[in-house]
């Protein structure tokens, strides 16, 4: 056995034919392993004794918070900036606010903006103001007491801004099947002959 080059790292036991080699682990190997545990003795004492840095749930928050700062100074930029605004006429534009309104809109306002659940948006009468920027601001907070939501928090200002620069150019536009009446010239009675006249 002694001509064997593994023969002086063998250790000194055998079972059913098995022997085991004392290799020497490789010292970047080793020096790496003790790397990592003063690398856990310093995160310890950073994070958790000194509490010097911020840990991943605290750093969430904070960015979180951070990031509702932006967005409220967002939403209030634009809601106090809402008069000053003109509906687009960019064809893109446009493009986006026919798909959101498609999404969220036509259910109620009907597919042409003809009016089902919602008023027509498509003739001359208005309940809450004719301006664009009116229809800025009920979209934006609606008018949740007679069904229109508020979509600050479901869309972003510039996809409210698309959506009504898109309702802008349904105004007076010919529908194929008739509209919803102006509010003010709803029936009041079923149409047609009624037994009680
Ligand atoms: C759940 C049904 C519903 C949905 C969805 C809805 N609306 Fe409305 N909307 C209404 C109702 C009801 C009114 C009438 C509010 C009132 O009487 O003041 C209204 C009013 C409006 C008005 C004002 C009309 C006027 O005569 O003053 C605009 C503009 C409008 N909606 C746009 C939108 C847009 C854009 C969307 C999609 C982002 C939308 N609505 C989604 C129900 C809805």
């Amino acid at each position: 056995m002694s001509n064997d080059p593994k023969e002086p790292l063998l250790l000194d036991h055998e079972y059913d034919g098995i022997q085991e080699l004392d290799n020497k682990l490789p010292r970047w190997w080793v020096w790496l392993f003790y790397f990592t545990i003063l690398f856990a003795a310093f995160y310890l004492l950073y994070y958790h004794v000194l509490g010097a840095g911020k840990l991943q749930a605290a750093e969430y928050t904070a960015e979180m918070k951070q990031g509702e700062a932006v967005k409220a100074a967002a939403m209030g930029k634009f809601e106090s900036g809402m008069t000053t605004l003109t509906p687009s006429t960019d064809a893109v534009v446009l493009a986006q606010g026919q798909s959101v309104y498609t999404k969220f809109c036509a259910p109620c306002h009907r597919a042409d903006g003809g009016g089902l659940v919602g008023p027509n948006l498509t003739d001359d009468y208005w309940i809450n103001g004719s301006t664009y920027a009116n229809s800025l601001k009920v979209i934006w907070d609606g008018v949740p007491a007679k069904g229109m939501i508020t979509w600050k928090a479901v869309l972003k200002p510039a996809e409210i801004q698309a959506v009504a620069s898109y309702i802008y150019t349904l105004r007076g536009t010919k529908l194929a099947t008739p509209g919803k009446l102006p509010e003010n010239q709803q029936p009041t009675k079923p149409a047609g002959p009624s037994t009680f006249e």
